[in-house]
């Protein structure tokens, strides 16, 4: 069998950095995975992890869960792509439709990126206006009106990628989260704003939760100046809840992105939101947005399957109290070793920060040292854990962690407080 090693030797003569997205990278070489079921992975060397990455979020029920597996090989029979309507792309919309509370119209893409590039446009095209707003810190996808960083003074952003047009930067704005005069005051200053585009719960810098009230006043702050407030949901649909943050925290934006969960692990993305909003999509309406893949049955087989099976036995509580209980875990062993640094949460989102006392907005959470953080991530590698490589990632939990792979990720963590300190 080749090893991860040789075979990160033969990727990155192929494929630039040996990966086909750069937060897979990490030095020396990343672990290449042969195969994955419930909260396990294996990997190329023979070695077995418990998953707290979990592919980034999709899989809420765990690597191949035979429901899923199941729907996706009915389906298959029958199947992989049509270019024409099914009903079972229907039937996914209208789960969408009945479960996020602002999907009154919902139409079906195939990643994040692509939900969150159209709803822009979307936003755009119904205003007609140019501006858009985002967060410091919030990740929409890679595309060029939000690969963009926050510029000096009050002029608009400035490239984050190079090919980025210096001229695309400067029509997206940034304020910071859980701040609600930073939003209030560009929106004062700014006639030129179609939309506010923000993930309801932070899950790029980290994971960093709204304060009690603040997104309520998002919601009142865009509506008094006329701007379509967009939550990226492609993390926290279906996560937090099966209405997603907006569900959880009871705000309703007026569009919703989704991708990740929508998909059961397989590609998928979604854009959603007012009626009066959506039928200015093509072919209704003069915003185009397309895809081949767009509403695949394979995807929607896989996304109607895993949304099933979440939305009962109350398995969304249950998720949620077994990563709350991880999440106490790790902070006390913090405090028992005298580590600096907080955990925070969200639903089945978690995230460790070494040397800040806390992380509310992108700023802070930015401030986190990434050496410890670095440290744990290839201590609890070597104990068997496999974690998220970077610092501003989030750890998954599914239904498929139970107890003896949560032991095992508390007993590495608590073990790696004496590596993190270094
Ligand atoms: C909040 C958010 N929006 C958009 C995206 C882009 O999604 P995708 O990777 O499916 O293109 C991501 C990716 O992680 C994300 O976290």
């Amino acid at each position: 069998m080749t090893g991860s090693k040789e075979l990160y030797a033969q990727s990155k003569e192929l494929t630039p950095g040996g990966v086909s997205s750069p937060v897979r990278a990490f030095a020396p070489y990343p672990l290449f995975i042969e195969s994955a079921r419930g909260c396990r992975i294996k990997d190329a060397d023979g070695s077995e992890y418990v998953d707290l990455c979990m592919a980034y979020g999709p899989l809420i029920s765990g690597h191949a869960h035979p429901e899923v597996m199941d729907a996706v090989r009915d389906q298959l029979s029958k199947g992989t792509v049509y270019g024409a309507p099914s009903e079972l792309e229907l039937a996914l919309i209208r789960r969408i439709h009945e479960c996020v509370p602002s999907a009154e119209m919902v139409r079906l893409a195939v990643s994040g990126t692509e939900a969150t590039m159209h709803a822009v446009r979307l936003a755009r095209g119904y205003t007609g206006k140019d501006g858009i707003v985002k967060m410091n810190g919030g990740f929409h996808g890679a595309h060029d009106s939000v690969l963009v960083s926050a510029g000096s003074g009050s002029a608009g952003g400035v490239p984050s990628s190079a090919g980025v047009l210096a001229d695309t930067a400067k029509h997206t704005f940034t304020a910071e989260y859980n701040d609600i005069e930073s939003l209030s005051v560009l929106l004062d200053s700014r006639g030129v704003i179609a939309c506010v585009i923000m993930e309801p719960v932070m899950g790029n810098v980290g994971v960093v939760p709204p304060e009690p009230g603040y997104l309520r006043d998002v919601r009142r702050v865009t509506e008094e100046h006329g701007v379509v407030l967009i939550f990226d949901e492609v993390i926290t649909g279906f996560r937090l809840s099966a209405g997603g943050a907006q569900g959880l925290y009871g705000v309703t934006p007026d569009m919703t992105t989704m991708a990740k969960i929508v998909g059961g692990g397989f590609p998928a993305g979604a854009f959603a939101g007012k009626r009066e909003i959506m039928e200015n999509v093509a072919p209704r309406g003069k915003v185009y947005a397309a895809g081949t893949f767009a509403g695949n049955p394979v995807s929607a087989a896989a996304g109607l399957a895993q949304i099933d099976l979440m939305t009962r036995d109350d398995n969304y509580r249950k998720l949620n109290i077994r990563t709350g209980a991880l999440a106490k875990a790790f902070g006390d062993m913090m405090a028992d070793a005298d580590v600096d640094g907080c955990v925070n949460y969200a639903g089945s989102m978690l995230s460790v920060f070494f040397g800040i006392p806390r992380a509310t907005c992108g700023r802070e959470a930015m401030m986190a040292d990434r050496s410890m953080f670095d440290r744990l991530f290839r201590s609890m590698l070597k104990k068997g854990v496999y974690l998220p490589p970077s610092a501003l990632e989030v750890d998954f939990l599914s239904l498929a962690h139970d107890d003896a792979s949560l032991r095992k990720a508390e007993e590495a963590f608590g073990a790696s407080m004496r590596d993190v300190k270094g």
